[in-house]
Parts: structure tokens; C-alpha cells; sequence
């Protein structure tokens, strides 16, 4: 057997595809660009987690305020893209809405080079167009008239005014704000790879984005957040969702929202969201959710030793603020497209084609049969 054979591994596991400044995933710890992700989650906004990933270091005062600047900046849409987003029929998922509005406002970017300072320029500009997409989609089809951008809210109490036309309140900004430090960065995963791969060809980098949205959108990535939500949402008590995983997992039924490629002990983002599930549980007077949430969490645990990854408590924190279901993973692409832009650029700086081998299981070499023959 040739070595190349030797070396395969389904699904890529355990294989190290490439480098990375960008994010640390490990069991014990993950960190962005060498700050543990608990500490900024604790202390930092959005807005800065963006500008660390893209720049590699925490932004100053005066550096923060510029590029909170520039993506209010850039927040507006173009009129041709709203006119899109009216278009596309009311039953299209958000991620498909956003995949192909990122897609349009790619043609409107003016940047043409790929070079790092217009990768930045063009990184900002999806960055702050992705809350955007979401919120003006979710006014077309509530029949509400469109908002603008009010520049000076941060980037979670922004998504929230264009979206629902109100302030947001505290805890619903604080949340926000937390679930996209979060889920704005994650190394290797399957969608930040997509991305790397289409800009290993020296594609553009609104077409990296868009091959990341469209792998970030399935269920055993980034969808687990909407699915899982429905996974608890089918249920009124403890007992009923303890039965019910019982049987799915004799049946070898995948529960969403669990189970991780690289964690084995756990997913360090769910440990430092699940507070909010109790605290949100008890504040929104839904504590029969909060119930059937560890009932899952304690059935998936006693059977198959499996914990809960970032999406589980996560769809059920964003059912409590009350966002709909299908923006979900809408709201991860607003997080992660910072990651995404970050490894972007990482990987035009030092680029080689991703481009590996596959083993051959078809025929062996067979004679060619001519059409009358067959
Ligand atoms: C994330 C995921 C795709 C990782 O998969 P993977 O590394 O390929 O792991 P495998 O699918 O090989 O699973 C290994 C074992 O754990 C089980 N397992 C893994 N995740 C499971 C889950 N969510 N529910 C039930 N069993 C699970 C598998 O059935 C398998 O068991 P077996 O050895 O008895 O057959 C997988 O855990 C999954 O599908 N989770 C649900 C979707 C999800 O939450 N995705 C978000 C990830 S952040």
C-alpha cells in the first residue's frame, strides 16, 4: 500500500490541513490569537473580537472607534440588493436569503485587487452587511417599513433595532454580544476550510464567504442551533424528552447539538453560555424549557457520555430573546464572518493551492464499450 493510501482518514480527522495565527482549538483551552475566549467573553465586545482576529491585536481607543466608524459606514445596502431580498420567495431559508445576499453585495464592492489592505476594506464590508441582510429580510417579510442603520450602537444592539425597531435592552445586547464573541472564531472547523480552499485559487473574497455560508448552513455545522431549538421545543417536560432520547439513541439517531470533532470533554463556549439558559429560563417564566434542556443534556450524558457542544444552549438562549428560529444560524454568520475574513487574508499572505488527493474505489481499467454495443 503507497503511503498516500496509508495516510488517509475519513473526514479529515486528526489531519492538520494547514496553519494558523488566528485561533487555538484545544481541549483545555481555545484562544483567539492568544487571548482565552472566557476573558473576552467576559470583557470584550464584538467589535473588538473582529478587530483582534483581523488585525492580530486588540484595537486602542482611537483604533476601536474607527472601525466601529467604518462599519456603520458601510452598513447601508444597496437598493438593487433590498430589491433582491423582497424578490426571493417568503419560504427560502435566511441562510440561502443571506448566502445569495452576500453573493450581490459582492458585485457592489468597488475593492477590485485582492491585495490585504482591499481584503480589510472588503472584510468590513461584509462584516457589516450580514446584520444587515438578516434584519432588513426579517422587515420585508413582517410587511414593516425598513430602518436605518443608527450609527453608535454597537454591532448586537444594532441587528436588534434594524430588525425589530426598538432599543434593545441590557441583557438582550450583553447576551447578543456574548454568542458572537463565541461563535466568531473556531479554527479549522468545515466552513472557515471552505473558505480557505476557495481563497486558495485566489478567488475573491466575497466568494470565500459565500462557499463558508453555504457550509456553515447544514445541521451537523452551524444549523445545530435551529435544530437543536426544535429538538427541545418538541417536548413539555423531563421525562417526556428523557423517553424520547432513550430511543432515539438505541436507534442511532444523531442529537442535534451535541458531540464535537476536536472536544472530547466538552465545548468550552457551552460551558460559559449555559448559565443564561437558567437565568433566561426563569426570567421569561418558561422553566419547564430550562427542565427539558438538562433532561436531554443529563439522557445524551448517561447513555453515550456525549456533552452538549455551543449550539445547544445557544438555539434555546436566542429562542428566549425572542428571535425566530430561522435566523439562528444567520446569527452565527454574523459572528463568524470575522473568523472567516481573518483566515481569508491569513491564507492569501501565504498561499498554496488546498488541493489534496483522493484514494480510487471505481472499476479497475476496463476496455471502452461503443454505444451500439451496450
Ligand atoms: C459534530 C459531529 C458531526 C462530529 O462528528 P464526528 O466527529 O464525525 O463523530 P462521529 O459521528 O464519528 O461520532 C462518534 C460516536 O459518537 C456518536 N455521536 C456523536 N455525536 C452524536 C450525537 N450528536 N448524538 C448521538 N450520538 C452521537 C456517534 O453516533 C458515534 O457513536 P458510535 O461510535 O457508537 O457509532 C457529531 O457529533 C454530530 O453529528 N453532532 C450533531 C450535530 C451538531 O451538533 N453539530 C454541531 C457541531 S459544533
Amino acid at each position: 500500500m503507497s503511503a498516500e493510501v496509508e495516510a488517509y482518514h475519513p473526514g479529515l480527522e486528526g489531519v492538520i490541513a494547514g496553519e494558523t495565527a488566528i485561533c487555538c482549538v484545544e481541549q483545555d483551552r481555545l484562544l483567539y490569537r492568544g487571548y482565552d475566549v472566557g476573558d473576552l467573553a467576559r470583557h470584550a465586545s464584538f467589535e473588538e473580537c473582529a478587530f483582534l482576529l483581523l488585525h492580530g491585536e486588540l484595537p486602542t481607543a482611537p483604533e476601536l472607534a474607527l472601525f466601529k466608524k467604518q462599519i456603520d459606514g458601510e452598513r447601508e445596502l444597496p437598493g438593487a440588493v433590498v430589491e433582491v431580498l423582497r424578490a426571493i420567495p417568503r419560504q427560502a431559508p435566511m441562510m440561502d436569503v443571506l448566502r445569495t445576499g452576500v453573493s450581490l453585495c459582492g458585485n457592489f464592492s468597488s475593492a477590485k485587487s485582492q491585495g490585504a489592505s482591499n481584503l480589510l476594506t472588503r472584510a468590513v464590508r461584509v462584516l457589516a452587511a450580514v446584520p444587515s441582510l438578516i434584519a432588513v429580510r426579517l422587515r420585508i417579510l413582517a410587511g414593516k417599513p425598513l430602518l436605518e442603520p443608527r450609527p453608535g450602537l454597537s454591532h448586537a444592539a444594532q441587528f436588534i433595532y434594524m430588525a425589530f425597531g426598538r432599543e434593545a435592552t441590557a441583557l438582550e445586547e450583553k447576551i447578543l454580544n456574548l454568542t458572537l464573541v463565541l461563535y466568531a472564531e473556531h479554527e479549522y472547523n468545515a466552513s472557515t476550510f471552505a473558505a480557505r480552499v476557495c481563497t486558495s485559487t485566489l478567488s475573491g473574497l466575497h466568494s470565500s464567504v459565500v462557499a463558508a455560508i453555504g457550509t456553515l448552513k447544514g445541521p451537523l455545522h452551524g444549523g445545530a442551533n435551529e435544530a437543536a431549538l426544535h429538538l427541545i421545543d418538541q417536548f413539555r417536560s423531563g421525562p417526556d424528552a428523557r423517553a424520547w432520547v432513550e430511543e432515539a439513541l438505541e436507534k442511532k439517531v444523531k442529537i442535534m447539538g451535541f458531540g464535537h470533532r476536536v472536544y472530547r470533554n466538552g465545548d468550552h463556549r457551552a460551558f460559559i453560555l449555559e448559565p443564561y439558559v437558567d437565568e433566561l429560563a426563569k426570567a421569561r417564566g418558561e422553566p419547564w424549557r430550562a427542565e427539558v434542556y438538562h433532561a436531554i443534556k443529563q439522557t445524551v450524558w448517561d447513555k453515550k457520555k456525549i456533552h452538549p457542544n455551543v449550539d445547544y444552549p445557544c438555539g434555546l438562549v436566542y429562542y428566549f430573546l425572542g428571535f425566530p428560529p430561522d435566523i439562528f444560524t444567520a446569527l452565527f454568520v454574523m459572528a463568524r464572518v470575522s473568523g472567516w475574513c481573518a483566515h481569508i487574508i491569513e491564507q492569501h499572505e501565504n498561499n498554496r493551492l488546498i488541493r489534496p488527493r483522493s484514494r480510487y474505489t471505481g472499476p479497475a481499467p476496463r476496455a471502452y464499450v461503443a454505444l451500439a454495443a451496450r
